[in-house]
């Protein structure tokens, strides 16, 4: 796993969209479309200005890509009608930062529809289509505070699928406080499916994610220490914390990823370079 510190939010936008349009750029050369995996919430939104803001300077076009969607809440579409169409939603977000300012088509756009009859059977649509699609060349991620991705809450099985999920207490009582509604499930990719992924980048901004981040940190600490060589799988006892540590901070799978970057700012990177010392991440 690489690490990218840069100074700032609009730096870790910059870098993040920076690497998205070259992926793009790479992959539609090289065989004619390319299939990101996007992110909602407050960190993806400048990222996705900086990309509307190339593609309007037709620095990347975004004709021949196709996107996946992480998450989308499960609302009852009677008691919220509309819910779907309103920025609180994924669909809506989505539309509003970035889809509706860029050339995508529209049939090439992919977000869970968390009103789904039969949600298992819209879970596997979704996971049938990725694989249709070639699997995702780049999935961009935030992370929770308690190292979630997508709705990936801590002890979610490594080998999960698309499924409906529980949120937790905690979440639920945030989206209570911010909108008008308490989705209680939503559908997310698993972090099977997350995985799979060929290419992994991660965001992160503000003190706020400073404690998950340096957790994250300190796994690959461990990996990367002197110690190393005592700490193999092989050994029982490490191969149970490791799993547990995984279990417990779910980002803990980019490590074991091969291709997955970190790109942080300096607030998100405190305790990581506070407690970690050795080995510095390596800014890029
Ligand atoms: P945030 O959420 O970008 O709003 O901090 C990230 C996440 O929960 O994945």
């Amino acid at each position: 796993m690489k690490w990218n510190v840069v100074h700032n939010e609009d730096e870790m936008a910059k870098a993040a969209a920076q690497r998205i349009a070259d992926v793009i750029r790479r992959e539609t050369l090289r065989k004619g479309k390319v299939v990101l995996g996007l992110a909602t919430g407050s960190t993806p939104i400048k990222v996705y200005e900086e990309l509307v803001r190339m593609h309007k300077e037709k620095k990347v076009s975004f004709e021949n890509v196709v996107t996946f969607n992480l998450d989308e809440y499960v609302v009852d579409k009677d008691q919220h009608p509309g819910f779907y169409n309103k920025d609180i939603s994924y669909h809506g977000f989505m539309d509003k930062h970035l889809f509706n300012h860029v050339n995508i088509k529209p049939e090439n756009i992919h977000v869970l529809h968390g009103m789904a009859e039969d949600k298992d059977a819209e879970c596997r649509r979704f996971e049938q289509l990725i694989k249709q699609e070639g699997g995702i060349d780049l999935q961009l991620v935030g992370i929770g505070e308690n190292g979630h991705l997508g709705f990936c809450e801590p002890n979610s099985p490594l080998n999960g699928r698309t499924s409906e999920v529980k949120l937790t207490q905690q979440t639920i009582d945030v989206n209570r406080q911010k909108f008008d509604f308490a989705a209680e499930t939503a559908l997310s990719m698993g972090l099977g499916t997350i995985n799979e992924a060929k290419e992994i980048l991660l965001i992160a901004n503000g003190a706020k994610k400073a404690p998950i981040i340096g957790d994250l940190a300190s796994g690959i600490a461990v990996a990367n220490s002197a110690n190393h060589a005592e700490l193999t799988l092989d050994d029982p006892e490490t191969a149970r914390t490791l799993a547990q540590h995984r279990k417990n901070n779910p980002a803990m799978l980019l490590k074991y990823h091969s291709n997955a970057t970190a790109i942080v700012d300096e607030a998100a990177a405190g305790q990581m370079l506070d407690r970690y010392k050795q080995p510095q991440p390596v800014a890029r």
